[in-house]
C-alpha cells in the first residue's frame, strides 16, 4: 500500500521509555515517514499510557485475562489494529504472547526490540531484568540490543539492527539495563521504525 506515512501502533505493558523515544522521534521529525496512530497496552497501570495521552495518541487497553481463549484475544487485537488501518506493529516492552495465527496475519509488519545481542540471552524466560542478570552472571564484556521482525518463534525473527555497549566488572544488572536502554534501544528502535516506515509508505 502506498501512503504518505506508515500508520504505526505501539504495543506496551509498562514504563514505555521506548514508546517515548518513538514519540520524540516523531515530534522532532526524525520519524518522518511514520505516524503513531495508536497505543495498545496490556495493562491499565502502564505508565506508557500517560506518555501516549500526553502526546495525544489514542490508547486502548486490551487485557489477555478478559478473553477466554488466545483466539478471541487475537481477534480483539486484530480488530483494533485493522480499524486503525495500521501498517506497522511495534512491540515496545509488550509482555503478552502473540500467537502464530496472529503474527502470520501481519508478515514483516511486526517488530520488537530485545535487550540483548540475539541469539545470546534470548528466547523463553529472557525478559526484563532477567536478561541483564544473566549477562552479568555470565561475565560477558559486551551486551546490547536487537531489533527484529516478530515471528511465532520467541526472539527468532530476522534481525534488523543490533548495537553493543560495554559491560564493566562493577556493573549491576540495573546498570547494564540502563546502558542498553538509553545508549542502544532508544537510538536504534526509532531509526529502524523510520526505515521500515519509509519502505511501507513507498517514498
Ligand atoms: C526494554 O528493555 C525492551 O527491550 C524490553 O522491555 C523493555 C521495555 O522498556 N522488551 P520500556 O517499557 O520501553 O521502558
Amino acid at each position: 500500500m502506498t501512503r504518505n506515512k506508515a500508520r504505526i501502533a505501539v504495543l506496551i505493558s509498562g514504563n514505555g521509555s521506548n514508546l517515548q523515544a518513538i514519540l520524540d522521534a516523531a515530534a522532532t521529525g526524525a520519524l518522518a515517514h511514520g505516524t503513531v496512530e495508536l497505543v495498545i497496552s496490556s495493562s491499565s497501570q502502564a505508565y506508557g499510557i500517560t506518555r501516549a495521552r500526553d502526546a495525544g495518541v489514542p490508547v486502548d487497553v486490551v487485557r489477555r485475562q478478559e478473553f477466554a481463549t488466545q483466539a478471541e484475544f487475537d481477534d480483539a487485537l486484530s480488530q483494533i489494529i485493522d480499524q486503525y488501518q495500521i501498517d506497522l506493529i511495534v512491540l515496545a516492552g509488550y509482555m503478552n504472547i502473540l500467537s502464530k495465527q496472529f503474527v502470520e496475519r501481519y508478515p514483516n509488519r511486526i517488530v520488537n526490540v530485545h535487550p540483548s545481542l540475539i541469539p545470546a540471552f534470548s528466547g523463553p524466560g529472557f525478559y526484563g531484568l532477567k536478561v541483564h542478570e544473566a549477562v552479568v552472571a555470565a561475565g560477558v564484556k559486551v551486551s546490547g540490543a536487537t531489533v527484529h521482525y516478530v515471528t511465532e518463534v520467541c526472539d527468532g525473527g530476522q534481525i534488523l539492527a543490533q548495537e553493543t555497549v560495554p559491560v564493566y566488572e562493577t556493573d549491576t544488572p540495573q546498570d547494564v539495563q540502563k546502558r542498553v536502554l538509553t545508549e542502544v534501544e532508544h537510538i536504534i528502535y526509532p531509526r529502524v521504525i523510520e526505515q521500515l516506515s519509509k519502505e511501507i509508505a513507498g517514498n
